[in-house]
């Protein structure tokens, strides 16, 4: 069983035939959600939204922990991460898909991991490949099957929030090597490679970066939206394809 985890713009997967809703219990608290099973396509597969069904818990609240706890305890074969993000490289515009191969962690005071507990012995996993390459790859095919264009391969800074970047904080990131920008793919990944769960993810270009393109003078999240909904269509027939339709 594949799960999506959903991001702004994508806060139900209507392509889902629920089933059933759960709230899982996690020793690390609450999840955004209860957990929503169903099935594409006669294939099973769970939603959770990232930022709850109000869209009311922002990236630096969200319980990531919680929420892949959740997801492993059921035992999904694998994790597809759906994401906005701010484009830095000049050639990624609004409305594009970029599947990510490398993360780079700004943020700060998360709980971003599972082995802090007292007692339990000291872990460090491996995060060279930070995504899961076989499960990238197979959304990189759906996507090609489908002849909906996506760029493969690119460095996902992950920022704080939940506050936009300055111009000047751009410019670090682009110094850095990052070409896209969003404030949650971490410490979800980590965790779901701390848990043995393949992770991809899935990033929608929702805006220019601060000072990049047309946000020069500014980023209005408002007269984004529509740019979102349109690109959430294609995300969900890659999705579609990959659950295997
Ligand atoms: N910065 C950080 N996160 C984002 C952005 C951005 O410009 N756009 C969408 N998520």
């Amino acid at each position: 069983m594949l799960a999506i985890i959903g991001g702004s713009g994508l806060t139900t997967l209507s392509n889902l035939d629920v089933s059933h809703r759960e709230v899982v219990r996690t020793p690390y608290g609450e999840a955004s959600g209860a957990l929503v099973f169903g099935q594409i396509c006669g294939r099973p597969a769970v939603f959770l939204p990232r930022h709850g069904y109000g869209h009311t818990i922002p990236p630096h609240m969200v319980n990531y922990r919680a929420n892949l706890w959740a997801l492993h305890h059921h035992q999904v074969s694998g994790i597809i991460s759906v994401a906005s993000v701010g484009s830095i490289r000049p050639d990624l515009q609004p409305g594009d898909i970029v599947l990510p191969d490398q993360i780079i962690d700004y943020t700060w005071g998360r709980k971003s991991t599972f082995f802090d507990g007292v007692g339990s012995p000291v872990t460090h996993i491996d995060f060279t490949e930070p995504y899961d390459a076989a499960l990238a790859r197979r959304i990189a095919e759906a996507a090609a099957a489908l002849g909906i264009g996506v760029a493969v391969g690119a460095v996902y800074a992950a920022t704080q929030g939940p506050r936009l970047e300055s111009a000047a904080e751009i410019n670090r990131l682009e110094r850095d090597g990052a070409d896209v920008v969003g404030m949650t793919g971490m410490p979800e990944a980590a965790l779901a490679r701390e848990l043995g769960v393949p992770y991809a993810a899935i990033n929608v270009v929702a805006n220019h970066a601060a000072g990049r393109g047309s946000s020069a003078n500014g980023i209005r999240f408002d007269s984004l939206e529509h740019v979102l909904q349109e690109a959430m269509g294609r995300v969900k027939a890659i999705i579609e394809r990959v659950v295997g339709c």
